[in-house]
């Protein structure tokens, strides 16, 4: 290749300036040229590009965001919207392209490389839910737990000096990923989750117990793709139900989104930004790089579109014992 294109889609996730980074500077290692695609496809297809060089890069690795700013693009969606996207990539001398994102964006990659064989595709998983199968982690999951963790320990505090029952909603989509992980660093006393039903019966009686024993400081993380519903609705139940509970409900929203990546998520967005320009090299295309067992791994974008990625359920165990 003499010059490629890299692109952040969907939700951002910190470390995606990692991992551009990552792609930019290993692939003019290899002599090859980057551009970088502004706003996701949508940038694709109204044709906004800049020049990546080394130093445009620099002091971004510690950057929450994107610099090159993302969006869910609808007319990437359509034939037409993606036959521009083609066109325009050609005009501008891009021969292959690097898509930093979660499974929509892998979607939308896999059906432009299906239609045009000629222009390879590489995906980066980048989405704070960790909901990608292929991946043991996605770029941006550890910082959010992370900000998770030090939001709910304040939450604590204050939770335990009223004795307040709290719910805590976290993101995830309909995954519950990112809740499962958070609520075992931060003691919750449960955790609801999408993929595990847990019939309210089971959490009243959990908190009636708890009640008697006069433990009245409680911790709930829900996560918001829950079949119980959200916080909200999971805590005016429990409010109908007890009166001895003062419940309090906090949704953390888009501070999950946010802030300096960890180390964990730099140094993962770098080795796979780095895998991802090392795979186009090496011929691959329509497939994601993922790290399993700590060693960069290879998956054809239809299988970590098509497969649901399966949850430790004997964390949610773990959970449960260790809340007694
Ligand atoms: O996929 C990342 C995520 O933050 C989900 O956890 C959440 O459901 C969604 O994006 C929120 O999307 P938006 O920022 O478009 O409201």
């Amino acid at each position: 290749f003499k010059k490629i294109g890299v692109l952040t889609s969907g939700g951002d996730a910190p470390g995606m300036n990692a991992a551009i980074r990552a792609v930019t500077r290993t692939a003019i290692y290899n002599g090859i040229k980057v551009v970088g695609v502004m706003q996701g496809y949508a940038g694709l297809i109204a044709g906004e590009f800049r020049d990546l060089k080394t130093t445009d890069v620099s002091d971004i690795i510690q950057k929450g965001g994107t610099i090159l700013k993302t969006a869910r693009c609808m007319e990437f969606k359509t034939k037409e919207g993606r036959q521009t996207a083609y066109e325009n990539a050609k005009k501008q001398g891009i021969e292959a392209l690097v898509v930093i994102g979660g499974d929509g964006s892998f979607t939308g990659a896999r059906l432009l490389s299906e239609e045009h064989p000629d222009f390879p595709i590489v995906g980066i998983p980048g989405t704070i839910d960790n909901d990608l199968f292929g991946t043991d982690y996605t770029i941006g999951y550890d910082t959010a737990l992370n900000t998770v963790v030090e939001a709910v320990d304040k939450i604590r505090d204050t939770a335990s000096s009223h004795n307040r029952l709290f719910f805590v909603e976290v993101m995830g989509r309909d995954a519950g990923f990112i809740a499962l992980r958070s609520g075992i660093a931060v003691g919750a006393e449960a955790i609801l989750i999408p993929e595990v039903h847990t019939p309210y019966a089971e959490l009243k009686a959990y908190l009636e117990n708890n009640s008697k024993r006069k433990r009245l400081n409680n911790l709930i993380i829900v996560a918001e793709g829950a079949d119980q519903g959200g916080a909200i609705e999971v805590a005016n139940k429990v409010k109908a139900d007890f009166p001895v509970y003062d419940v309090k409900v906090t949704i953390l929203g888009h501070i999950q989104r946010g802030g300096s990546p960890s180390a964990f998520d730099r140094v993962t967005a770098s080795r796979l930004g780095a895998g991802a320009v090392e795979a186009l090299l090496d011929d691959q295309k329509s497939i994601m790089v993922g790290i399993v067992n700590n060693q960069i791994s290879q998956v054809p974008f239809n299988q970590t579109i098509k497969n649901k990625k399966d949850i430790n359920v004997s964390m949610l165990k773990l959970a449960e014992i260790l809340s007694i």
